[in-house]
């Protein structure tokens, strides 16, 4: 007989929430759990899923705080009352400041659509196309102060087909996506993923 989950993972969000969803899913036969979710968004679907599945879940928004700082401090304290070992970004719109990078340094990931360190930002899909690339995908990586430049932990590939447009690609990387967050998870909860 098993112990039951021993790794407790506060998913962070702004938006439509599919990596959300597939951690979720994927929690139910692994080592890990989903302590609750936190998002800058009040109206993010995210949140709706997280409630219909019975998730702690709540909104700090961001445009309510004077500055990053207290956005953050804020952030932090709901993040703090889940009590999670690790913190997941996933889909959360938001860069964040050092304060709180470092607070959590070693235990806050972040998913990002794109084969880092090619394509950090934003409309990665599109940008992977214009260059050409042959080889796209996704990257689970540490958050640090570099945006999008943290070390990698995992990533998984695809080859981009000939005359792809930009919606396809992105299925396909969001498919990727959908197994590597749980993949890391896992083997984050089996003491299997080293950190420095
Ligand atoms: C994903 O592509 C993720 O890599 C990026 O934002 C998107 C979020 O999608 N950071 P979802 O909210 O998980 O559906």
């Amino acid at each position: 007989m098993g112990l039951g989950p021993s790794l407790k993972v506060a998913v962070v969000v702004s938006g439509r929430g599919t990596n959300l969803r597939a951690l979720h899913e994927k929690a139910s036969k692994g080592n890990y759990s989903i302590a609750g979710v936190v998002s800058n968004n009040p109206m993010a679907p995210a949140l709706d899923y997280a409630s219909r599945q019975g998730l702690p879940a709540c909104a700090v928004d961001h445009r309510v705080y004077a500055t990053r700082a207290l956005f953050e401090g804020a952030l932090a304290e709901a993040l703090d009352r889940l009590s999670p070992d690790v913190i997941a970004l996933a889909g959360f719109l938001r860069v964040l400041g050092t304060d709180f990078v470092r607070r959590y340094q070693g235990r806050l990931l972040n998913i990002h659509p794109s084969l880092l360190p090619s394509f950090p930002g934003l409309d990665t899909h599109r940008r992977a196309l214009e260059a050409g690339a042959r080889e796209h995908g996704a990257t689970v990586h540490l958050v640090t102060d570099a945006v999008d430049g943290g070390p990698i932990i995992a990533q998984a590939g695809l080859r981009v087909a000939p005359g792809e447009d930009v919606a396809t690609l992105e299925a396909r990387v969001l498919a990727l996506e959908h197994e590597l967050y749980p993949y890391v998870l896992e083997r984050w909860a089996r003491g299997e993923v080293v950190t420095h």
